[in-house]
């Protein structure tokens, strides 16, 4: 009441002065908090999971017991529909760590051994950004992108120097390292600290007799070690939830069980983290990101562009925003968000900067998710787009998707039709695949969506209605009543890949050439012929 007389008082050009003055004061304090903000109170804890699904309470498997993400996630905004922009590991942790799609940060495939990817040397990624910025940064896990020079944290303990098992799946060696991070922290410095688990991965290629995901490692029966922490989760085979994506057969069944006894230690070992985070008092000015790098490896899931690859889980839980806490949102989100929303909880900016030619500055695709946390789901959702060249290095199968609305989905198969949808070699040796192999041979019925050839053998475009046809098993590209959204999906794919500086921008039916006007694609005329 005092306030509104004295303003009544007051003439109109004194009004006038005092607002400036007001919003000249506000702006001036506004800046001060955000500088303090980034001295104290303003840290990232990033946990992804290695191949992690939907496994949890929180989408709905009621089965799988994970006690620790779903209690994160009741304080979290739940997103529904995040994805990967591509489903391999290494490319897309590259993509994660920079913002940047496969194609343009130049990381194409896996990066251990023989299969030799990195990014570009030229890329900025987070860390580098954070650490140019006054943030400390840490990883503790699996890293699985170079150069060093682009991917480097303040603090690292990694496959790099140590050995996967214990600093991916040993919860307590993880439990003690995070502890470790927390207790050489300048008080004042923020952090993002990344921890990378290798859990839940298949395990028979690297190690194997350690169970189909590494089930036994550390479970303390003799021979398989002792982790403290971890209580394990047995689980019967016939009580697994399989997704539509997986055959129901005994074999597939045992795989799963497997699986979920994997994600106990998983769930266990997030629950490990943050108590750590807790208990050193960081609980309150923690940002706390939960997702996934890809899909699962069962057939459809992980290498592939159907939803089962390219689906992840997604919780953030942010201190300060608590209104949509345990809330879920079908707001379309991508891994090529984390960049932005990281540099907006940091108030920090995006550096201008190009990898290859100074006529191509690089930008973030991606958007913030921090408004969603505080506000409703309004904000018209952007496209998605996802871009997928290989695996291992044997695995060239270039793709590209767009899914528009949420509705329509494109995939652009760049080596169909001649070339078979290449198979990795953990996914080989799971006894799900050899199963489906065994009765393909055999002739059996393989319970499940589809046959083995048509899972190899795809089409150039394949064009879903994710409404109608979620387990995307209809394609629409060559039919009329379709024709217009099809030549939009191409078109708004084409421009952003050519707006992200594509290298196979032309590819499979053209050479991408150069004028002065610009990119160009020269046709082959390699349409394959009639009847061959
Ligand atoms: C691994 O290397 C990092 C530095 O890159 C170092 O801080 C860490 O102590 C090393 N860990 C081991 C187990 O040698
Ligand atoms: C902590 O960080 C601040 C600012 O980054 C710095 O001035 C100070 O010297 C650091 N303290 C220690 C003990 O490293
Ligand atoms: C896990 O790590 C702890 C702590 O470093 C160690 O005592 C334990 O033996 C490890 N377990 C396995 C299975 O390696
Ligand atoms: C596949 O069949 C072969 C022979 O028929 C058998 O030895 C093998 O155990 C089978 N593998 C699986 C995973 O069923």
């Amino acid at each position: 009441m005092m306030m509104y007389g004295l303003w009544h008082g007051i003439n109109h050009f004194s009004k006038f002065v005092l607002t400036m003055l007001f919003l000249i004061i506000c702006l001036l304090s506004c800046r001060h908090e955000a500088s303090a903000a980034l001295l104290h109170g303003r840290n990232v804890l990033l946990m992804i999971a290695d191949d992690g699904g939907f496994e949890m309470g929180v989408y709905g498997n009621n089965r799988c017991q994970t006690p620790h993400l779903d209690a994160l996630a009741a304080q979290s905004l739940v997103f529904s529909r995040a994805r990967t922009s591509v489903s391999s590991c290494s490319p897309s942790r590259a993509a994660l760590l920079s913002g940047l799609p496969s194609h343009e940060n130049g990381l194409y495939g896996l990066h251990h051994d023989v299969h030799h990817f990195n990014s570009f040397e030229t890329v900025r990624s987070l860390p580098m950004i954070l650490r140019e910025n006054g943030v400390r940064t840490g990883i503790i896990g699996k890293k699985h992108v170079g150069p060093r020079s682009v991917y480097s944290f303040d603090y690292e303990q990694t496959e790099e120097n140590n050995s996967i098992m214990q600093v991916g799946r040993n919860i307590t060696r993880i439990k003690l390292l995070v502890r470790e991070f927390l207790a050489t922290q300048n008080e004042t410095q923020p952090f993002l600290l990344y921890v990378a688990f290798h859990d839940p991965h298949r395990c028979d290629h690297s190690n194997p007799g350690y169970g189909h995901f590494c089930d036994k490692f550390g479970n303390g029966e003799p021979g398989f070690g002792h982790i403290p922490d971890w209580k394990p989760i047995q689980y019967k085979p016939e009580d697994v939830l399989l997704p539509y994506f997986v055959p129901d057969t005994p074999a597939a069944r045992e795989d799963v069980a497997s699986q979920y006894t994997t994600i106990s230690r998983l769930d266990q070992g997030v629950g490990l983290v943050l108590d750590e985070i807790r208990k050193a008092g960081k609980t309150e000015d923690t940002l706390i990101i939960y997702s996934s790098d890809n899909g699962i490896s069962f057939p459809y899931g992980r290498t592939n562009m159907y939803e089962p690859g390219l689906a992840v889980p997604l919780f953030i839980k942010s201190p300060y925003d608590l209104t949509r806490r345990g809330e879920l949102t079908d707001v379309q989100a991508s891994l090529l968000d984390i960049v932005p929303t990281v540099l907006d909880w940091f108030d920090i900016d995006y550096p201008k900067y190009h990898i290859l030619k100074p006529s191509q500055p690089t930008s973030l695709g991606g958007k913030s998710l921090l408004p969603f946390l505080r506000g409703d789901d309004k904000a018209e959702s952007d496209a998605f787009f996802g871009s997928h060249a290989m695996h291992e290095v044997t695995m060239n199968y270039p793709m590209r998707s767009i899914i528009q609305g949420e509705r329509y989905k494109l995939i652009h198969n760049l080596n169909a039709p001649g070339t078979p949808f290449p198979i990795d070699q953990d996914f080989y040796l799971s006894p799900t695949f050899l199963d489906m192999l065994n009765r393909t041979l055999n002739g059996l019925p393989l319970h499940w969506i589809k046959e083995l050839s048509d899972y190899y053998f795809r089409e150039e475009w394949e064009m879903f209605d994710l409404k109608e046809d979620p387990k995307e098993c209809v394609n629409l590209h060559r039919k009329k009543k379709y024709r217009e959204i099809f030549v939009e999906l191409k078109e708004k794919l084409f421009m952003w890949q050519k707006s992200t500086y594509d290298p196979w921008l032309c590819a499979p039916h053209g050479v991408l050439l150069e004028n002065p006007q610009g990119p160009f694609c020269a046709p082959l005329h390699n349409r394959k012929p009639r009847g061959y």
